[in-house]
């Protein structure tokens, strides 16, 4: 059975990893403060205390707009932070899982972004994950950095929820329909992540790198907050009457988001003969 660490368990994805990673072994999940994923004192001593065999790290520094005006606690947990848990799991020879984001992209490439293609990041948030995956890189060992984008879950705050709540306060909803990417439900990234973690670290080895993994299929909020108003099960409770398209541009915010971020996860699919469910099904079961 394996020991695993799992940081960040209370947020939308560690959420869902500490129900998925039980059939495993043994989790041990940690949260700030019992971690500060800011502080490499405290990430060093977290795992050499644990010595766990599989570090899967569901920490991140994820207030988009926040991170403009907070530049160097962004760049500390999502960039630092996560190349000193790679070199603390280097040294165990553990596993190292790690999430991305498709924020590291400019949006500008019109069709979905392969692993190769060349990240451009518009926001502090992109720049701090993109930092986070080169140093996870460089420490090298046995790791795998998926990926990620538009993560939801029906627990707490995200997108659906809020969708959900404005129908029921608004006559009108206007949604952005010129932001595009894919729809992820976290318990879906979860239950791969184990299901990968379930085939062996010399599997994980031979495999080692950064892919794509997101939900199959893309939309722009605007699509996917109508299919989240015709899949809601207490569409009663609704006072929405329209729901029409806007542009971002329309709701100034201070970070700049990439207009077309969609992932392409074909390479993940064919290494690893898995892959999510396209978004629309992944959100009706959701629902
Ligand atoms: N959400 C998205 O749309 C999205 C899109 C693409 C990629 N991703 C990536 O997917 C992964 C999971 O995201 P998520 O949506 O599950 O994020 P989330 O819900 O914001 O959860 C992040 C977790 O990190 C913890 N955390 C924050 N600062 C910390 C610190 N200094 N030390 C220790 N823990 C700290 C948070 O704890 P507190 O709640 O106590 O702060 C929370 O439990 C991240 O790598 C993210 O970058 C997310």
């Amino acid at each position: 059975m394996l020991k695993i660490l799992l940081l960040g368990n209370t947020g939308q994805l560690g959420w869902e990893l500490q129900r998925t990673l039980q059939p495993l072994g043994e989790v041990i999940a940690l949260d700030y403060p019992e971690v500060n994923m800011a502080d490499a004192a405290s990430i060093r001593k977290t795992v050499q205390q644990h010595r766990p065999e599989v570090i899967v790290n569901a920490t991140a520094y994820t207030a988009v707009d926040k991170a403009e005006s907070e530049p160097e606690l962004a760049e500390a947990i999502n960039g630092t932070g996560p190349g000193v848990l790679a070199e603390e799991a280097r040294k165990l020879n553990a596993v190292f899982i790690h999430y991305s984001t498709d924020y590291v992209f400019d949006g500008q490439k019109g069709v979905p972004y392969i692993e190769e293609d060349t990240p451009n990041p518009l926001s502090v948030y992109g720049r701090s994950k993109l930092e986070g995956e080169r140093l996870v890189q460089e420490v090298g060992g046995v790791y795998l950095i998926l990926r990620t984008s538009w993560v939801y879950s029906l627990r707490q705050g995200g997108f659906v929820n809020k969708v959900l709540e404005w129908a029921r306060q608004q006559e009108t909803l206007r949604v952005v329909s010129n932001q595009v990417a894919n729809p992820t439900w976290a318990r879906m990234l979860a239950e791969m992540t184990a299901q990968i973690l379930a085939r062996g670290d010399d599997y994980i080895h031979e495999r080692t790198g950064l892919y794509h993994l997101a939900g199959s299929g893309f939309a722009s909020r605007f699509e996917w907050a109508k299919s989240i108003l015709e899949l809601d099960p207490n569409k009663s409770e609704q006072r929405v009457e329209e729901i029409l398209p806007a542009l971002a541009s329309d709701f100034p915010s201070p970070a700049q988001r990439p207009l077309f971020s969609a992932l392409d996860c074909s390479l993940f699919e064919r290494i690893f003969n898995l892959r999510l469910p396209a978004w629309q099904e992944a959100l009706r079961l959701a629902i």
